[in-house]
């Protein structure tokens, strides 16, 4: 496996392979890789010649020092596991002086609303620097396409959004969310969590699958307020939101039209923040 820390190495090797007529798929990550991440560089091997593969922890999109200084890392082993896979991998582990060189702030975007509610609302500025990040490494890598995980389906829409803003000739991909065994959704934030916060942070998940379960027969609100009663009764769980919102724009909605619904819900769990999402058709 190759791997590349510089934008100036990266760009002929891949333009290398391009001109060969090689398809590039790309799998844009923060490292401390899990099965989650794994599922998507699989698929992207699947479906492409080659693909690179980016461990960069990015700055911009911590609202939060002590979250940005905690974040899990474990870039040995995340080498070993990338090696274990495939040789048709390219590692990009770029330094934040280089992909920050005017100095570490974010661009500024227009996400047409997409940012309004849950993630935009409760982390100040995360997408203007998760945008700012995936249009840098987009910019370098130019990939034929580019994976993407529906645990972070807000996320997913926003960088949608941009590569058809910014007419950029790359397609997303959507990914399922992987799951443990009793549902949990497979996160790097997951190993800060203890035996029996992981087991309680299920209770995420038990939520989700509660308001699909309802969707048919009961009010959004009613769902709505029987969840947020649910989760308060667990001490260990503090819940910023629970909403439910069409897949479309992400706009909460109290009504049911003819559009896909999706459930979302982030919380701390033992003081470690956690996000997900379930469809509800
Ligand atoms: O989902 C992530 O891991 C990050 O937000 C991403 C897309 C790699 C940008 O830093």
């Amino acid at each position: 496996m190759l791997i590349f820390s510089d934008i100036s190495s990266i760009k002929p090797h891949l333009n290398k392979l391009k001109k060969k007529g090689n398809i590039i798929g790309f799998v844009p990550t923060m490292g401390a890789l899990h099965n989650g991440h794994l599922s998507l560089i699989k698929k992207s091997i699947s479906e492409n010649n080659f693909t690179v593969v980016s461990i960069f922890v990015n700055p911009t999109q911590f609202d939060n020092a002590k979250d940005l200084l905690t974040y899990p890392s474990n870039i040995k082993n995340d080498i070993s596991l990338l090696k274990s896979i495939s040789n048709k991998i390219v590692l990009f582990n770029p330094d934040s002086e280089e992909i920050y060189s005017d100095g570490i702030k974010s661009q500024q975007f227009n996400f047409n609303g997409l940012d309004e509610h849950m993630e935009g609302k409760y982390r100040q500025n995360h997408f203007q620097g998760v945008a700012t990040i995936v249009s840098k490494l987009l910019s370098i890598v130019e990939p034929d396409n580019v994976y993407f995980g529906e645990k972070d389906f807000q996320q997913l829409r926003i960088i949608e959004n941009l590569v058809f803003e910014k007419k950029i000739n790359t397609k997303v991909v959507r990914c399922e969310t992987l799951r443990d065994f009793d549902g949990l959704a497979l996160s790097s934030r997951n190993s800060k969590l203890s035996f029996s916060s992981k087991k309680m942070a299920t209770n995420l998940f038990k939520a989700l699958n509660f308001a699909k379960e309802k969707f048919n027969s009961l009010d959004v609100v009613e769902i709505e307020k029987k969840v947020i009663e649910q989760m308060t009764a667990y001490s260990e769980i503090k819940l910023d939101y629970f909403i439910i919102a069409d897949e479309e724009k992400l706009e909460p909605s109290i009504l049911k039209n003819n559009l896909k619904y999706r459930a979302f819900i982030a919380g701390y769990i033992s003081g470690v923040r956690l996000i997900d999402n379930i469809k509800l058709y």
